[in-house]
């Protein structure tokens, strides 16, 4: 498992909670995938990441512009430094289906920055937002 459940930080609002959650899983999943060396699982997970990363900053972005969230600007360039980050790595398997690659992905960028970003901004827009 690379992404415990408590290693993200509970927040103030349960749709954020929710989407972090079903998160979790398609990355621990993904991580399996890719430890094994499945292609065509690692493929199918890949592409529901790609989805699920995408539904959730838009909806917190949606929410953010809802609530008239003053930290919009910086939280969503946070986002798109992710989604940027994402696309670039997806693109990369989808030509040369590389594991370490995307393990490392995994492991360095992507579990590291959901733990620091959920903490840092999902948490004070949370809180702004409310429930
Ligand atoms: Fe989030
Ligand atoms: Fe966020």
């Amino acid at each position: 498992m690379l992404i415990r459940p408590n290693d993200i930080q509970k927040v103030a609002n349960m749709f954020f909670n929710a989407i972090h959650e079903d998160e979790i899983e398609i990355v621990n999943a993904l991580y399996e995938a890719v430890k094994s060396k499945d292609t065509e699982k690692a493929d199918k997970l890949m592409e529901e990441l790609a989805v699920d990363l995408e539904e959730h900053f838009s909806t917190e972005e949606e929410l953010m512009r809802e609530a008239d969230f003053f930290g919009y600007p910086m939280h969503k360039a946070e986002h798109d430094r992710m989604r940027a980050e994402f696309k670039r790595v997806h693109e990369r398997w989808k030509s040369n289906r590389n594991f370490a690659e995307v393990k490392r992905f995994l492991e360095d960028k992507l579990a590291p920055w959901l733990k620091l970003h959920v903490a840092q901004w999902d948490s004070v827009t949370a809180m702004h937002i409310g429930d």
